[in-house]
């Protein structure tokens, strides 16, 4: 099985939300040590953001206007659609994803390949499967200590869903600009979310 590995932070080696992101590949490889990764460094190698011929052939209707302007998206959809399981790190900037996360996105949800429009909303045409994303942020956006709004979360999960993955499920790094202690207690805290959660996944199953 592959194991589809992304992350966006710009910061290498120091990045929280790569770390976390790589502890979470290393306890799904402990299940499935055959697994294979797939590699993206969106913060070591950028995408480019949607430029004119992407839009225009995303607007056109015709079947041939499969043109090269999807050869990046093709791509990316065939590393999504490999995985049996998605493993994504990424820091909240500006109370969001960054936009090297949002590049990403706006290559892999394209209409009549990832999703249908239809009256009733959009359908995903991806098979569901899991998909585990490490959150790394400087406060808080969720809980008692929250003094900001999250715009991350829930955009994640409605735009994933989108495109048909629904298993969502997200290992926050919160207040890790509020001191060495606030920093400890919540990367114990996310590794061992990432412990439990990882002992429990259905790992092995073929992807459709
Ligand atoms: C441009 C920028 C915007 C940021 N915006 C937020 C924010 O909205 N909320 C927050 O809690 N932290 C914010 N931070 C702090 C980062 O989320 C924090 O440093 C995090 O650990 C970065 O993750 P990384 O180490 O994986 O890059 C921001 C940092 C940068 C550089």
């Amino acid at each position: 099985m592959n194991i589809l590995h992304i992350t966006c932070s710009p910061r290498g080696s120091y990045s929280a939300s790569t770390k976390l992101s790589e502890f979470i590949v290393e306890r799904l490889r402990e299940r499935a040590p055959r697994a294979q990764i797939i590699r993206r460094d969106l913060g070591l190698a950028p995408l480019p953001h949607a430029d004119d011929a992407f839009v225009w052939a995303v607007l056109g209707r015709a079947a041939e206007i499969q043109s090269d302007a999807f050869a990046l998206s093709d791509t990316l959809i065939e590393e999504l659609e490999s995985a049996a399981c998605i493993v994504i790190g990424t820091p909240m900037h500006n109370f969001t994803v960054p936009s090297a996360l949002k590049a990403w996105i706006d290559q892999v949800v394209r209409i009549r390949r990832t999703f249908q429009s239809t009256p009733d909303g959009k359908i995903g045409l991806l098979p569901d499967r899991p998909v585990m994303i490490a959150v790394a942020s400087g406060g808080h956006y969720a809980g008692d200590a929250a003094r900001q709004p999250d715009f991350l979360t829930p955009y994640l999960e409605a735009i994933l869903a989108t495109i048909g993955l629904r298993s969502v499920r997200f290992f926050p790094l919160q207040g890790l600009s509020r001191g060495a202690e606030v920093a400890a207690a919540a990367w114990a805290q996310a590794e061992q979310n990432v412990r439990d959660h990882a002992a429990r996944l259905p790992l092995g199953a073929p992807v459709a």
